[in-house]
């Protein structure tokens, strides 16, 4: 397994191009599934999970030829030959549930392997279960499979959601395309990946309103066509590496950023002494002072402070003037960047949901090892500007959701290297 070193070299300046969000593609790849026409998705980031995906949707019957080196991803499921989506792929990846809404609004049936949980959380799918339900399927588990049925196909129905779910609003959506009548999804998801969905999904002659509200209304059609859709920006690649020149100083221009897809990061950046700025290319970034402040952070949904960025933000907290609480709402178990942080001296307290973070004056590097996506890349941005050498291990986690993390950090002076491991 390779290793990546990190060396604290000082202020960083120059440009990082932003690539399209995995979290997009994740969910725009399985809508292949739901049209005999072709779908082909622009701008579509190198990612191990989007091949991953691939697999998934080859397995199945779909045809996916990645091209221009894997910008563009040109599918077509002409026939699903294969309703089993095995547990051998969903396992390494929870997004694989994501073919399950498309494979029974198709055809009327399918089996996926229940995608287990992963270091973050236990990870239910039960809303998912309970919205296809809503919609008329008969839902059999057994054998760590979901028996999905509905004969005479999907029903439009009132689906209310306890809480917010992304996944579970996806999978619904893409149901309720080809649903009989109309579906209202209610207390839906409004991440900028499910108005990219709808989006992608209205090209295909899909009848939505209300995407990026917490309503979504469908009217089912009886078919969908073909089209061609850029995925939308990587909102979450975006903060952490807004967070490369908060953390180490200088002046980085993030291209392809736009402050609406991190309205509430950008508003934390700005009460911490960040500076943010909209450009024509993108979002220009420079801490205001030599030491940022201390805040508190809560992740929420869409529009919140998000999730996915609470462990890169963490990092930049570890020197921040001050004592910042961080509050975990989404998942039950994502700090497990806080004792590798702890390794380079960071003071962090963690009781339940809550991170208690103390500012000190400098981290040190150490050897740190990465235990999920955000927390990998979260070590990576606390070793741009420790003292010395900082080794992070298990970087597979890495290639899961940043593309060429190396070269991009290279390109505006950060000292990092990927080794073989030794
Ligand atoms: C998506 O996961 C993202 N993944 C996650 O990003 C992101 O952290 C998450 O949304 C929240 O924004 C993809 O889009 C591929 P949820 P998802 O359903 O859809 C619970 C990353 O780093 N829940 O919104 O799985 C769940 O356990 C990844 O890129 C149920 O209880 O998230 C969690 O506590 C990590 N039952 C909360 O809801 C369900 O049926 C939110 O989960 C579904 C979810």
């Amino acid at each position: 397994m390779d290793q990546i070193i990190v060396t604290g070299n000082g202020p960083l300046s120059g440009q990082i191009p932003i690539a399209g969000a995995k979290n997009a593609c994740l969910t725009l790849m399985p809508a292949t599934l739901l049209s005999e026409e072709p779908l082909t998705l622009t701008n579509a980031p190198r990612l191990s999970d989007i091949s991953t995906m691939s697999d998934l949707l080859q397995s199945l019957g779909a045809e996916v030829a990645a091209l221009q080196d894997g910008q563009v991803l040109a599918m077509s499921s002409h026939t699903i030959s294969n309703h089993n989506a095995h547990y051998d792929i969903v396992r390494k990846m929870r997004a694989s549930i994501l073919v399950l809404g498309p494979m029974l609004a198709r055809d009327g049936y399918a089996e996926v392997s229940l995608p287990g949980g992963c270091a973050i959380g236990a990870r239910p799918v039960d809303l998912h279960l309970r919205a296809f339900e809503a919609m008329g399927a008969d839902l059999d588990l057994r054998d760590g499979y979901v028996h999905a049925k509905a004969p005479g196909g999907l029903k439009g129905a009132v689906v209310d959601f306890p809480f917010v779910s992304v996944g579970a609003t996806e999978n619904t959506l893409m149901a309720a395309t080809l649903a009989k009548g109309t579906t209202e999804i209610r207390n839906a998801a409004r991440e900028p990946e499910i108005v990219d969905l709808a989006e992608c999904l209205r090209k295909m002659g899909a009848q939505i309103e209300g995407e990026g509200t917490g309503t979504i209304t469908v009217q089912g059609v009886d078919r969908l066509g073909g089209a061609t859709h850029p995925v939308v920006t990587d909102r979450i690649e975006l903060g952490t590496y807004m967070l490369a020149p908060a953390i180490c100083g200088g002046e980085v221009e993030l291209l392809g950023g736009r402050k609406a897809l991190v309205g509430a990061f950008c508003d934390k950046l700005d009460e911490a002494g960040i500076d943010v700025i909209e450009t024509t290319a993108g979002l220009r970034v420079r801490r205001r002072a030599d030491h940022v402040s201390a805040v508190d952070v809560t992740t929420e949904p869409f529009p919140g402070f998000p999730t996915d960025l609470q462990a890169q933000m963490m990092a930049l907290l570890c020197t921040a003037d001050g004592v910042s609480v961080l509050e975990e709402k989404i998942f039950e178990n994502r700090f497990m960047h806080a004792p590798e942080l702890i390794r380079m001296g960071a003071r962090i307290d963690v009781q339940g949901g809550t991170a208690t973070v103390t500012g000190v004056p400098k981290l040190r590097g150490a050897p740190v090892m990465a235990t999920d996506l955000r927390a990998s890349v979260s070590l990576i941005l606390a070793g741009l500007a420790a003292e010395g050498d900082t080794v992070v291990s298990r970087v597979y986690h890495l290639d899961r959701g940043y593309e060429r993390v190396v070269a991009k950090l290279r390109g505006v002076g950060a000292k990092i290297e990927r080794v073989k491991d030794q």
